[in-house]
């Protein structure tokens, strides 16, 4: 009998470009189709329980359908669902914000992570009145011109499109520099006096994991200072994640502009953009800077975000221990496991975020990130999934723990992780 995942699957390749309407989401031979989830689960189209390790890759910090925000928004849907005229509400949250991240003075909120990076870099060129970008290498901000590029293999720095349709105009305007290179980020200010802002990623979750090494974020902090550079923290990920107060709280740096998503909405599409005031006041009406969008600041995923940002407050002295001490316990035991089987490995972990590559040299950026043999960890994803547990189907993508997980889900995690590790093996 066919499954009904298959089934569905074949069905949406006839209305849905390649079936899916995120590509990470596709994997071979074709993905999984999800009728529910609850707390650490999705369940499938077929009835199967699985345990989530992609957590909306990385949104579902407390978990699915955590009973306080289900409840809130409960309330608000019996209010109204868009006004597009201000309300209380986004007030509430802005403070929330603010409280969590006093780098930001003021904050715009959005829908995605994408139009918070993307309005992040417009507020920078039109703040600062210069042209050029600079992001590191293998940092992911959102699928826009800006951002969606790579290291260009001619000029050093120059980036190019990832994407046909992109703009070489727009690419060539976002210089590329290797992650944990402060030095090479140095070197491109002083040659390029038209430099609008450094994009980062404070912890780089878009390559698997990717630590800061000892003084990036502190020498990239002085280095923009110095030349008069809005630095812009893409917190997407890390925010609420990492910390209350994001990467930006746990490494003491107060970037110029940050950008949150994810777990700010738990589940519910909201991001922001926030930082110093004289740079947030060029946005329009009062401002230049443009930025607009029919669902910013819908009460529903404000009063989600509301209930997730206070959730999470309340809890902090305990959830954040949870999370690390779960994923500390996850990653210790997989590089044991790994280390019996003589795999060659690495394993990147920070907070509640962990990721393995089958390596032999640590990864610290792109180009040893790309050493790592993908083909082994399409046989850990396969093999896990077939135990039921979910993680994100690519190499470059991080395992995200929740508050929802239980002591039962680490050990029948860890025990797929070792049958798992065993079909790497052979
Ligand atoms: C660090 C980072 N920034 C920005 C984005 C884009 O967010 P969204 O997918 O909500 O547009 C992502 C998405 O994964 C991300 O990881």
């Amino acid at each position: 009998m066919l499954s009904k995942s298959k089934k569905l699957f074949t069905d949406a390749k006839k209305l849905i470009p390649s079936g899916v309407n995120s590509p990470v989401r596709y994997f071979e031979p074709y993905p999984f189709f999800v009728s529910k989830s609850q707390g650490s689960s999705l369940w499938d189209e077929d009835g199967k329980q699985l345990i989530d390790f992609c957590n909306g890759y990385g949104a579902l910090l407390l978990g699915h359908r955590r009973k306080e925000i289900i409840s809130s928004v409960l309330k608000q849907l019996n209010r109204g669902t868009l006004f597009c005229a201000p309300t209380e509400l986004e007030i509430i949250l802005s403070k929330l914000i603010i409280g969590n991240f006093p780098s930001m003075k003021k904050v715009r909120l959005v829908n995605t992570g994408g139009e918070a990076t993307m309005t992040a870099i417009r507020l920078a060129r039109g703040y600062t009145k210069k042209k050029k970008i600079i992001k590191f290498e293998g940092c992911y901000h959102g699928a826009h011109d800006s951002v969606l590029v790579k290291a260009g293999s001619g000029s050093a720095h120059h980036g190019i499109s990832v994407s046909e349709g992109g703009l070489d105009e727009v690419s060539k305007n976002t210089l590329v520099v290797q992650y944990n290179n402060s030095q090479e980020l140095e070197q491109v200010i002083k040659k390029n006096k038209d430099i609008a802002g450094v994009i980062v990623e404070p912890i780089l979750a878009n390559m698997g994991l990717i630590l800061p090494e000892k003084n990036f974020l502190s020498d990239i902090r002085k280095i923009t200072k110095q030349h008069n550079i809005p630095l812009i923290f893409d917190e997407v990920v890390t925010g609420f994640r990492v910390s209350p107060g994001g990467a930006q709280q746990h490494f003491r740096i107060k970037p110029d502009i940050t950008t949150l998503g994810k777990a700010l909405g738990n589940g519910f599409a909201i991001a922001a953009v926030g930082g110093r005031e004289e740079i947030m006041n060029q946005l329009t009406p009062a401002g230049k800077v443009y930025q607009a969008s029919t669902y910013a600041g819908n009460p529903i995923s404000v009063c989600a975000a509301i209930s997730s940002v206070k959730t999470m407050n309340k809890l902090k002295n305990k959830l954040y221990p949870k999370l690390e001490r779960y994923c500390i316990l996850l990653a210790r035991a997989i590089d044991d496991l790994a280390n019996d089987l003589k795999i060659p490995h690495q394993i990147n972990f920070s907070g509640s975020m962990f990721q393995i590559f089958f390596t032999n040299k640590p990864v610290v950026d792109y180009k040893t990130c790309k050493k790592s043999d993908s083909k082994k960890f399409n046989k850990l994803f396969h093999s896990l999934l077939k135990n039921r547990i979910f993680i994100a189907p690519s190499q470059f993508e991080t395992v995200f723990l929740s508050d929802a997980h239980t002591k039962n889900d680490l050990e029948k995690t860890l025990n797929a992780y070792h049958s798992a590790l065993k079909s790497v093996k052979s």
